[in-house]
């Protein structure tokens, strides 16, 4: 199995190499030039890419002949990046790859999550100032996610809760809606946000799903555990 994993020197990145790794995967990972250092930690194990991740020749030489790519979409910046990256990843992996995208749980694939009032806050407020700061652009990672659910090829959009750092604590649960019971705790541990990934590339059953995850150790996981039997 060969993996690419775009965006790999941020936090969920570096997991993801490492998960990747343990399974015993030839590993290319993608990041800015200016993060290279973030993945001397595994010199020699994988083969670096350097440059934008919504750079079209770089993911084009980095995504050949693997058979999965997991992307870290970021919204970074007004200028696209999201969209540019699954843009990229979209027209040159190759046919059947499987790609895992990650985002927030604000995506919604088909309008009928429901959201706190604290998270249509924070999207409401937030969005605009981040904006206006030229700091990210929440709309970009809406319009990346909008492609990828248009796609055709075998996708799936990994939606995060919260995140905390901390050790694992097994492979999240999931759900098709933000606002079902089970994902009530709305907290997730960033390395076991990385294991969702990484293990969604040999899951047929998540194409074209797009999973809302929550820790598995979390009460609202616990309390609804039973009723998955
Ligand atoms: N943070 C949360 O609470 C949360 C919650 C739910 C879902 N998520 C999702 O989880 C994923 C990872 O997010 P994260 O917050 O945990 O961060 P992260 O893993 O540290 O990743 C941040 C990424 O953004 C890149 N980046 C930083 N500054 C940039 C810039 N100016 N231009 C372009 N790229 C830049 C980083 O690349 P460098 O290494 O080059 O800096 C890195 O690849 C995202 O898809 C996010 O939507 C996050």
């Amino acid at each position: 199995m060969k993996v690419c994993i775009v965006g790999a020197s941020g936090k969920l990145g570096r997991y993801m190499v490492q998960h990747a790794l343990d399974r015993g995967y030839e590993v290319v990972g993608v990041c800015r030039e200016q993060s290279v250092g973030k993945l001397d930690g595994f010199k020699g194990r994988i083969t670096v890419v350097p440059g934008a991740t919504d750079d079209r020749d770089v993911i084009k030489q980095a995504v050949e002949g693997c058979d999965g790519v997991l992307v870290v979409l970021v919204p970074r910046g007004v200028h696209g990046y999201s969209t540019g990256t699954a843009q990229a990843v979209l027209d040159y992996a190759p046919p059947g790859a499987r790609l895992i995208f990650s985002s927030g749980w604000h995506i919604t694939r088909d309008g009928r999550d429901v959201y706190s009032r604290k998270l249509k806050m924070i999207v409401k407020v937030f969005g605009p100032l981040a904006r206006l700061a030229r700091f990210a652009d929440l709309d970009d990672q809406v319009e990346a996610c909008r492609r990828v659910f248009a796609s055709d090829t075998r996708w799936t959009v990994v939606r995060g809760s919260d995140l905390e750092e901390g050790a694992s604590q097994g492979l999240p649960v999931w759900s098709r809606h933000v606002g079902d019971p089970i994902l009530e705790s709305n907290i997730t541990r960033r390395v076991d946000f990385a294991l969702f990934m990484v293990e969604a590339l040999g899951n047929d059953a998540l194409v074209h799903e797009a999973p809302a995850i929550v820790g598995c150790k979390t009460p609202s996981a616990l309390a609804h555990a039973v009723d998955r039997g």
